[in-house]
């Protein structure tokens, strides 16, 4: 019997299959991470990220400069400071590490977005996102911090914050006071739908961020529910959120697609993080997968579900292997 209708034909050169593809990925889809480290050392390995580094703040120029020679339209930045508190005060210190090296890099006259994530996590002794009271994250008092913290990086020059805390009134909180602060022309990433996830773990080792008691399914979303993060995103855009996030990226697809469908008119980022990159790495490394082909094709599926943009550690490798 011969079938009515061939789909295959349209499969057939690759001329053919380049001119009907859907989704292509491109540098300029992606966003990299970047450590910077207070501690004046040598750039240093993270164990669990095989190459990632903790960049010294010299070291961020050349980082910098071969991300965007690649292509690369952004960075993200996360500080490691030298010293921790019960408050986090550090993360609100125009002298601290990330105001500096927002200005460092700033200097360079790159063509890169500047963000910064804003969370106290990497600050506080405890290693909780915010302040605590009663061995709880103390919500509305960690807005107060958060909206410094975020006016600090904005002094400092950043292009856009990104608060990660998973507060409740996190976004209006940041937006009133860098408007208050005279930043009102500065954007807000939402880190909007935050699943409590494990594929965070690397990451703690890297921004030196675990819990020292506890875990944060306090605040970050119950990776069992997809309706929530509906509620979520639209809090976060009544708010004033002029971007959202959906994080992590492959094993939440499916909100990634919701989100494009529910705000079609606001940017939509995905964080493809710590775990889902470090596990590419691992299985190409150990010959199980091709690690490139792998890596391209979970970036290209977190573009074809919706996102406009990818937070990724391959954003260097990436936009290198799509050539320009
Ligand atoms: C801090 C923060 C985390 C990540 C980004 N910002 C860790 C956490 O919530 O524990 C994870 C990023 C990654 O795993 O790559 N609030």
């Amino acid at each position: 019997m011969s079938p009515s209708q061939r789909p295959r034909r349209r499969r057939r050169s690759e001329p053919l299959r380049d001119l009907l593809r859907e989704t292509r990925l491109a540098a300029s889809d992606f966003v990299l991470p970047l450590f910077v480290a207070e501690r004046n050392e040598e750039a240093r390995p993270i164990a669990a990220m095989p190459g990632v580094v903790r960049h010294s703040l010299e070291g961020l120029d050349a980082e910098c400069e071969a991300a965007a020679a690649a292509g690369v339209r952004g960075v993200l930045l996360f500080g490691v400071p030298a010293k921790k508190d019960a408050q986090g005060t550090g993360a609100a210190d125009s002298e601290g590490i990330v105001p500096r090296a927002v200005r460092r890099i700033r200097a360079l006259g790159l063509p890169l977005v500047v963000i910064t994530d804003v969370c106290l996590c990497a600050y506080t002794d405890h290693g909780h996102c915010g302040v605590l009271a009663n061995g709880e994250v103390a919500n509305d008092a960690t807005l107060e911090r958060l909206a410094q913290v975020a006016a600090c990086h904005a002094q400092a020059g950043a292009d856009v914050v990104a608060p990660s805390a998973m507060m409740d009134g996190m976004v209006a909180a940041l937006r009133s006071g860098l408007d208050a602060a005279g930043h009102s022309s500065l954007a807000i990433l939402s880190y909007a739908v935050k699943y409590a996830s494990a594929f965070y773990g690397p990451f703690r080792e890297a921004a030196a961020s675990a819990p020292q008691f506890g875990d944060r399914r306090g605040h970050q979303m119950d990776p069992a529910n997809a309706r929530e993060a509906l509620l979520e995103a639209r809090l976060d855009v009544e708010q004033g959120a002029d971007m959202l996030m959906v994080k992590p990226a492959l094993p939440y697809l499916d909100v990634v697609r919701d989100l494009r469908a529910q705000h079609p008119e606001v940017p939509l980022f995905a964080y493809q993080v710590s775990g889902e990159y470090s596990m590419i790495r691992a299985a190409g490394a150990a010959g199980y997968v091709d690690e490139r082909a792998v890596a391209l094709e979970s970036l290209l599926s977190i573009k074809r579900a919706g996102a406009d943009a990818i937070l990724t550690y391959f954003a260097k490798e990436a936009a290198s292997w799509l050539g320009r």
